[in-house]
């Protein structure tokens, strides 16, 4: 097990405009932790990857593991991937064509010379772990995509390697296939407690598999915490709308209390819809923010926001607002309900346990949405936290 640290790792790529792809990034990993770096297309996850390998040159920046340093470009040191110990399952899981399935879980074996009955003994019981075991004899031609992937995912652990590399390797997985793959991955972590660094655009894999999350936001981390952390506390904006805050509602202050900032809006608690005249009714008298603020985004996961018919009135926490349905889905034992209020377009996720109404809402229909106050993360116009640190009962007094 290593202990992995990355200082002030930079790699640009040359083009017009010049890419920066990881930006002055440094990151400790603890020996046997599982790292998942999370963050949108072209944020540089997968270039951080190949830096750890030792497959791109990076511009500055020092990298050791355990006590080896294997990148160092002041001091030139810059080990090719084979001198790391270091095992490596890829978005491109590129299998050798020439060689059966057997041989290519072997591979990473046969070039740190393990005898070979003990070879053997991995590479089955490699292959075994994600389900290839009938596969052995085959050629990569003669596979499937997800089979190839697991193959890919076999190879890279066949050789119980301090420090693990996976980018994105479920993501050609059907989705029963990714969750027992997943859960496999998980104990396997568990049993035989690698370093695992895995990148995802996935969040319900990271948050999953990571013992700490990186938030990743061209070429820099945004956050790094625990996923608990990540999920219940997301330091910005932008993190926020990463761990499934999909709904943003911007509100402005209008005397002591906050109107929609895009358009028309309610009476707070009341659930009445505005009619011509609702421009500039308040949605809520106090929020937990302070007074310097005049402008913010509530953030809030589709299941925070409720719905109820329009004419009944939310509990008195809430913060009730005139909404119209968009659309309705049936997901089970909820609906998934978009709907407009105002400028916005929200997901709501309305239960249908107890609650028959909620399966019979259509398009065009109005409803009250509403939020409880503690529901809802808060944040500025440069996108940080803007939560009041006094009790959110003190602000507005
Ligand atoms: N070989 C290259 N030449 C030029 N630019 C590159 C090269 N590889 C990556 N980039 C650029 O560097 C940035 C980071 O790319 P990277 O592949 O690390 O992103 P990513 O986070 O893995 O994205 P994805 O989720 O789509 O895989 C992107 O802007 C990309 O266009
Ligand atoms: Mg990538």
């Amino acid at each position: 097990m290593s202990h992995v640290r990355i200082e002030g790792l930079t790699k640009r790529f040359a083009g017009k405009p010049p890419a920066v792809a990881v930006d002055d990034l440094s990151l400790e990993i603890e020996p046997g932790e599982f790292i998942v770096l999370l963050g949108p297309s072209g944020c540089g996850k997968t270039t951080t990857l190949r830096c750890l390998a030792g497959l791109e040159t990076p511009d500055e920046g020092r990298i050791s593991l355990g006590d080896q340093m294997v990148l160092d470009v002041r001091g030139k040191v810059n080990l090719p991937p084979n001198k790391r110990r270091i095992g490596m399952v890829f978005q491109s899981y590129a299998l050798w064509p020439h060689m059966t399935v057997r041989r290519n879980i072997g591979y990473p074996l046969r070039t740190r010379r393990v005898a070979r009955e003990q070879a053997r003994r991995r590479i089955d019981e490699a292959a075994e772990l994600v389900d290839c075991a009938a596969l052995l004899d085959r050629y990569p031609a003669q596979l499937s995509g997800g089979q190839q992937q697991r193959v890919a995912l076999a190879r890279g652990l066949a050789a119980q390697p301090d420090l693990v590399l996976f980018d994105e390797p479920l993501s050609n997985l059907d989705a029963r296939l990714r969750d027992q793959v997943r859960a496999q991955l998980h104990e396997l972590h568990a049993r035989l407690g690698f370093t695992a660094v895995f990148v995802t655009h996935d969040q319900s894999e990271a948050l999953a598999l990571g013992d700490r999350l990186a938030i990743m936001k061209a070429g820099r981390i945004e956050q790094l915490d625990t996923p608990e952390r990540v999920f219940e506390e997301p330091a910005t904006e932008y993190v926020a709308g990463f761990i499934g805050m999909s709904n943003r509602l911007p509100l402005r202050r209008q005397g002591t209390g906050w109107i929609l900032a895009g358009g028309p809006g309610t009476n707070e608690q009341t659930g009445e819809a505005s009619s011509s005249g609702g421009a500039s009714r308040p949605v809520a008298d106090e929020l937990p923010v302070p007074r310097s603020h005049s402008e913010i985004a509530v953030r809030l996961r589709p299941d925070d926001l409720r719905l109820c018919p329009a004419e009944e009135k939310p509990p008195a926490h809430g913060v009730a607002l005139a909404a119209e349905v968009v659309d309705a889905q049936f997901g089970g034992r909820h609906m998934d309900v978009v709907v407009a209020i105002a400028d916005s377009r929200l997901h709501a996720q309305a239960p249908l346990t107890g609650k028959p109404w909620a399966r019979s809402l259509a398009r065009g229909q109005r409803v009250t949405a509403w939020f409880a106050k503690d529901a809802a993360l808060y944040y500025d116009a440069d996108g940080a936290r803007a939560t009041a640190h006094a009790p959110a009962a003190a602000v507005g007094a």
